[in-house]
């Protein structure tokens, strides 16, 4: 079989890494890309020498492709997604799937009865030590799980430097959407209700207006009692971007992951003392290595063997209405049930 041909719709800082995975990879090419900023569309295409358009159904009109990468904001995944579905095309979007239930009705409508493949890139699932938790746990190490606690935090630079839409998003479609499919996925039961409480203020102070975190349980269909952190204040002396740790406590024992910055590489410069990140998206030999692009990398052999994509379609509506449930259980200030 040729090479899988990949489009990519989205030429920021994460669409440039897509670029480079789908112009690496021995199985696929990169052959056109779409933003709405020329400038942007036009830089990534003269790099990589491929075709660039400012309009996606144009792309997708114009230049032959198997699949898309959709690499546009949060809250901006649902459009491209249902223009690349009507022309049969396999998808790879950026999480979450969707942030509305009117999204996700688009989404669901448009893949109705297509043949086509869809995958969330929750790169989680190719996190080391979370796959180990879900082997130890699946091989029944600790039992049956009893509670988990997820903290899956930014510093303040996201959403006031890094992200130009952040106010259209929130912490949890960012990183909760991780924390959820991370829990759901290693304790393998259904959310039927959320509680959570959210704090607002500091982000609203620089403009912003999201909340600063949600503090949030999740009870589960088999017992499992989950707590979940996400918050984007974190200052930015942290010592790594993210802030994320996870517990998993069962019959028979436990688990406690610290992928926050660990002592694997301690770095101290004469104006910095840092962690720098070896396990994320390190660059080893000057490719890109790493859990956040072995996901990418993962999608193009399973489409291209034509395989199953290794996240269903209906792991991740469910990771987007347990979000929206959160968001209704801290406006309302009780805990809500999920509806499925
Ligand atoms: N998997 C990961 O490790 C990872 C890391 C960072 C970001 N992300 C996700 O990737 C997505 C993009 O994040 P980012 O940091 O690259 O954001 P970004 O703002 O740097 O880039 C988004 C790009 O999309 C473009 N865009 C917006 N609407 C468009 C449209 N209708 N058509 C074409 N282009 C459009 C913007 O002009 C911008 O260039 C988000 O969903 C984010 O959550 C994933």
């Amino acid at each position: 079989m040729d090479k899988l041909k990949i489009a990519l719709i989205g030429a920021g800082t994460w669409g440039r890494a897509h670029a480079e995975i789908y112009s690496s990879h021995h199985l696929s090419k990169f052959v056109a890309v779409c933003d709405v900023s020329e400038d942007r569309a036009k830089a990534l295409a003269q790099e990589y020498n491929v075709k660039y358009f400012t309009d996606y159904e144009k792309m997708l009109d114009n230049v032959e492709c198997d699949a898309v990468g959709i690499v546009t904001p949060d809250f901006a995944h649902a459009k491209p997604i249902v223009a690349a579905a009507e022309r049969n095309k396999h998808i790879l979007t950026e999480k979450p799937l969707a942030t509305s239930y009117e999204d996700l009705d688009l989404i669901l409508n448009v893949l109705k009865g297509k043949d086509i493949q869809i995958m969330v890139d929750f790169h989680n699932r190719w996190n080391p030590p979370v796959c180990k938790i879900k082997d130890d746990v699946d091989a029944g190490k600790i039992g049956k799980i009893v509670s988990a606690y997820i903290r899956l935090n930014d510093i303040i630079y996201v959403p006031t430097k890094m992200l130009s839409w952040a106010e259209k998003s929130s912490i949890l479609w960012f990183l909760g959407s991780h924390s959820v499919d991370v829990l759901n996925w290693i304790i393998g039961a259904k959310v039927e209700r959320v509680y959570s409480v959210s704090y607002e203020g500091i982000l609203k102070s620089r403009g912003i207006n999201v909340p600063d975190l949600y503090q949030t349980i999740l009870e589960y269909s088999n017992g499992t009692v989950a707590t979940m952190e996400n918050s984007w204040i974190l200052p930015d002396t942290n010592p790594y971007v993210n802030d994320y740790k996870l517990n998993i406590t069962g019959e028979k024992g436990m688990f406690n992951m610290d992928f926050s910055h660990n002592t694997l590489l301690e770095r101290f410069l004469e104006d910095e003392a840092s962690h720098p990140d070896v396990i994320c998206k390190p660059r080893i030999h000057g490719k890109p290595t790493g859990l956040a692009y072995e996901s990418i990398r993962n999608f193009i052999e399973r489409i291209y063997h034509q395989e199953k994509v290794l996240i269903s379609l209906e792991e991740s509506v469910a990771v987007t209405k347990i979000i929206l449930t959160i968001m209704e259980s801290a406006k309302k200030k009780e805990p809500v049930r999920v509806v499925y």
